[in-house]
């Protein structure tokens, strides 16, 4: 199906994240997906090297869960999120609940990761306001990224995307990031320096007192800069601190969680329970918007407890909060990650994964290469203009039948969990005769 034949201009749809002069001189659109492929509108198979945006490990167009959505939609189309709800709400967060690290038992739905980040800053506000503290310092890394909204820009740490937007939240208290240039190619945790880098947040608690900060927000991965593993003894650090001082840990679990980097969530990997925790992306295979905030039970106490009788506890909420839709994708995406064993195969095919994206390591076009289960960051030598190579792979990729989400120079790729060795092999070839196409 050629664009031409859906649209008559490309020019009135200002596609975020893109250049869109580049993008419309030389358009890559998709007119069809299914499990491991695209369809561009030239007729080409592409293969979905990043799982779209990291939000579709059980592929696209999976058939069960367009089937609960379209039978979701003929009783319920919308239902008031505030004051009401509708029975998929409470099943939905129920199952979810059943999957997280206990004590984290209680789930608010919002419709993207962005939203989920600024719903967990102001979780963080009431819970510190009903224990009757004035914690008002946020403490967050170089190079995150929490999404878009004002709360999580104020938290970002990518340079871009925040310098033209000045007027975030004041009280940010940066950590350093946790990459380390002399510990290229790593695979899984370096072993390097992570007490030392945890310690960041000890520093800001001597610096302005511990009972001064309300949360630290972390990705335990990395992810859109590129798949940044902790060093070994980091999230248990923080973990830490936080307690001696009060202080929420938030783990930004939105690429993280659902199997991505080898078990559930990175907390279970890891070994580190957080207080808060925000999820989207493959809450629904990716295919309705929606995110969720889950929180420790004691957090959800304290914060309803403190509510006069009859009162609204958290003023707060989104009219499209747990949508009948998004809350059918949702219970038919957890159940057949699980039906299909979806998990197990993620962390079976991650070794050939690793092995052979590794393989490409003494090519004169990669400058490191960082991974963990189904998540790898492939980052390209720059040519003195950050961005521009990573932003002519990406297109040639493309035409050569591959997508994969590149932020600046770095590829990160991820893998459907549907896919074979046979898969990793065609992105494996496609990415290399790209990278020899280079300038
Ligand atoms: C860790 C993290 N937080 C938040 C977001 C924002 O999610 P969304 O694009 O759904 O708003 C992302 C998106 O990639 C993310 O990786």
């Amino acid at each position: 199906m050629a664009h031409d034949m859906l649209t008559n201009s490309l020019e009135e749809y200002w596609i975020p994240f893109t250049d869109n002069k580049g993008f419309k001189a030389d358009p890559r659109l998709v007119v069809k997906s299914s499990g491991n492929y695209l369809t561009d509108h030239k007729g080409g198979q592409v293969i979905d090297a990043s799982s779209g945006l990291f939000c579709s490990p059980a592929g696209h167009a999976h058939p069960k869960i367009v089937e609960a959505v379209h039978e979701t939609m003929k009783d319920l189309t919308y239902v008031a999120a505030f004051g009401t709800s509708h029975p998929l709400s409470f099943a939905l967060a129920e199952k979810l609940s059943r999957l997280l690290p206990e004590p984290i038992n209680h789930v608010f739905f919002v419709n993207s990761g962005s939203e989920a980040v600024d719903t967990a800053l102001k979780m963080v506000m009431a819970y510190h306001s009903a224990m009757g503290q004035d914690r008002h310092r946020f403490v967050s890394r170089e190079r995150a990224y929490h999404g878009v909204n004002i709360g999580g820009v104020s938290l970002s740490g990518l340079v871009s995307n925040r310098k033209t937007f000045q007027s975030v939240m004041p009280n940010i208290v940066m950590m350093r990031h946790t990459w380390d240039e002399n510990e290229l190619f790593v695979r899984g945790q370096p072993e390097g320096r992570g007490v030392e880098l945890a310690n960041d947040l000890q520093r800001a608690v001597d610096t302005f007192g511990g009972s001064t900060i309300a949360a630290c927000f972390v990705e335990p991965v990395a992810g859109s800069t590129g798949t940044l593993c902790p060093p070994r003894g980091y999230l248990e650090r923080l973990r830490q601190i936080c307690d001696e001082n009060g202080i929420l840990l938030v783990f930004d679990e939105v690429i993280t969680g659902f199997g991505r980097i080898g078990g559930r969530f990175a907390a279970d990997v890891f070994g580190v329970t957080p207080d808060i925790m925000t999820m989207a992306k493959a809450l629904t295979n990716g295919s309705i918007p929606m995110g969720a905030v889950a929180v420790k039970d004691s957090i959800y106490e304290v914060i309803t407890d403190k509510a006069a009788p009859g009162a609204i506890e958290f003023f707060h909420g989104y009219t499209y909060s747990g949508h009948p839709a998004a809350c059918a994708a949702g219970l038919a995406a957890l159940e057949l990650y699980e039906t299909e064993g979806l998990y197990d195969r993620a962390a079976a095919l991650s070794p050939y994964f690793l092995d052979s994206v590794y393989a490409l390591r003494d090519h004169p076009m990669v400058r490191d290469i960082r991974g963990i289960g189904s998540l790898i960051g492939f980052e390209l030598k720059s040519n003195g203009t950050p961005g521009a190579r990573g932003g002519q792979a990406q297109k040639d990729l493309f035409w050569n039948g591959m997508h994969a989400k590149f932020t600046g120079d770095t590829a990160i790729l991820a893998p459907m969990f549907i896919a074979e060795q046979s898969h990793i092999d065609e992105m494996v070839g496609k990415l290399a005769k790209t990278l020899d196409g280079l300038a």
